[in-house]
């Protein structure tokens, strides 16, 4: 966001002229020529805090790895909304360090999920932020249980485990979010409003792109967790379920119909340099020279320390990482992998209404965030996760619509253009009042993006446009 606060004061030395009016807008404040700011009015886009409960809610973290730290780091910004007071995860430092972080007394404190549910219920919610393959059997225990859930994407591995999950819901009454955390960012919130006001008409298309960024790509699905998609998911979920969601959310049409195509072109031994060895720190003739050296990204530039459980003391960090290269896949050669993660991947969709999308993941690409387009009867959308910029077909006119600072400011920490946070503000008030309505990504909403992934491997893999059904 730095970079937007910046632009934004210097654009406000400049003139001003067009007015948001133009559009038929309300609700910005112009910062310079065809440039405004809109506010996200808090209170009155996401539901006022009110907790009936008058305490903070209660929670168990399963899995205090890199997404339980997230929202684990809500829960210490905001102690009066909720507490966690419980703790399953294997590794003992990630254990330790989030037991001391969130207080967790010793009783509370769990190796793995299913202790946890040796015990009655003694929470009001379970955090599920477990690998992929451990999303399904927790979950469908929880809800058995008592407890509401906040469930990472992707919500399950089948496309069958998504519909029992529905249903679960369903017969128990339990309130279940999941974790499409875009659904929440000022960003997407703005254009899914805009396009409800009809500030381009009728929506007729779009086009959206998710760019992963090389170095990304090759930390998460050539060397990291997702790089196996028969252990994990497609990376069509694993990445993308997100994307597909928001083409899902903005249409506000029913998906009938998708076709995808794409594979694994780069990340392949074949394509190993010459001299290469199996891991960067053991002489590699170009490890120099490599884009995607261990050495490099990790030891040199300290970057994606994120999963790594480094020592504190920053001195004893460098050879730490070392360790970690020496007998991690973190340290090997990316095209020297066990992995099957497709590096480009494109799908066209069929929505109710005759509206289509297309969405393009793409590996191998500078540049990360979203890039969208959205082109309706009277007029067009172009955004990329910072700018939205609208162009009315009536009187010719664009301009361009950025977050107020403040309001990404105030939660940037937690990523996803602040969604990660905004995601659990909504979900605290759906639990604290029991009432599924303060959420948009329950699980009768979400789970039309998981079986249009699913849908789209199928058709990837049959090359045939496949129908999504419920
Ligand atoms: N919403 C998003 O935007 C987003 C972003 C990244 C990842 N994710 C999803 O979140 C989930 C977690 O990803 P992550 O990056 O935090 O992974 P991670 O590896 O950092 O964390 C997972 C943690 O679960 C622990 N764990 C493993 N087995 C367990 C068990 N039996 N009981 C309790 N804990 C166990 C691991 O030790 C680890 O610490 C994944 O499903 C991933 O797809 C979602």
């Amino acid at each position: 966001m730095k970079k937007q606060i910046s632009r934004r004061q210097a654009l406000k030395t400049l003139g001003l002229t067009l007015g948001a009016a133009a559009l038929g807008l309300k609700g910005f404040t112009q910062v310079a020529d065809n440039i405004f700011e809109y506010e996200l009015n808090l209170n009155e886009v996401y539901k006022p805090i009110s907790n009936p409960l008058n305490r903070p809610i209660t929670a168990i973290t399963c899995g205090a790895g890199s997404r339980g730290n997230v929202y684990g780091g809500y829960a210490v910004s905001f102690p009066d909304q909720i507490d966690i007071i419980g703790v399953a995860e294997p590794v003992p430092v990630r254990n330790e360090r989030y037991a001391k972080k969130h207080t967790i007394p010793e009783e509370n404190r769990f190796n793995t999920w299913e202790d946890v549910f040796k015990r009655p219920k003694f929470a009001d919610v379970i955090i599920i932020t477990m690998p992929d393959h451990l999303h399904y059997e927790p979950c469908m225990k929880a809800m058995e249980m008592g407890y509401d859930v906040l469930l990472e994407k992707p919500m399950a591995q089948t496309a069958q485990q998504c519909r029992d999950i529905l249903a679960m819901t369903r017969k128990t009454g339990r309130i279940v979010a999941v974790c499409h955390v875009l659904r929440y960012s000022p960003y997407f919130i703005k254009m899914k409003k805009l396009i409800d006001e009809g500030a381009i008409g009728e929506l007729i298309s779009m086009q959206h792109i998710e760019p992963i960024e090389h170095i990304h790509m090759s930390h998460s699905y050539v060397r990291g967790n997702w790089h196996d998609s028969k252990a994990t998911t497609p990376i069509i979920l694993a990445k993308s379920c997100h994307d597909l969601d928001i083409l899902r959310w903005m249409t506000g049409k029913k998906s009938k119909s998708i076709v995808a195509m794409g594979g694994l072109k780069w990340f392949r031994k074949e394509n190993a340099p010459e001299d290469s060895t199996g891991r960067c720190m053991d002489g590699c003739a170009i490890e120099a020279a490599c884009p995607y050296s261990a050495m490099k990204i990790y030891y040199r530039e300290r970057g994606w320390l994120y999963v790594f459980d480094l020592p504190e003391e920053k001195e004893k960090q460098g050879d730490a990482i070392l360790e970690y290269l020496r007998t991690t896949n973190y340290g090997r050669c990316v095209y020297k992998m066990e992995n099957d993660q497709p590096d480009h991947y494109i799908t066209s969709i069929q929505f109710d209404d005759q509206i289509t999308a297309s969405f393009s993941m793409e590996a191998h690409t500078s540049y990360s965030g979203r890039r969208t387009r959205i082109m309706g009867s009277m007029g067009d959308m172009v955004g990329d996760m910072d700018d939205l910029t609208v162009t009315d077909f009536r009187t010719g006119k664009s301009i361009t619509l950025i977050p107020k600072a403040e309001d990404v400011e105030s939660y940037k920490n937690s990523g996803h253009g602040g969604g990660d946070w905004f995601l659990m503000r909504d979900f605290v008030m759906a639990v604290a009042n029991q009432d599924p309505k303060y959420l948009t990504s329950t699980i009768d909403q979400s789970i039309e993006s998981h079986l249009m992934g699913f849908a789209a491997e199928e058709s990837r893999k049959s090359n045939r446009i496949v129908p999504i059904s419920m």
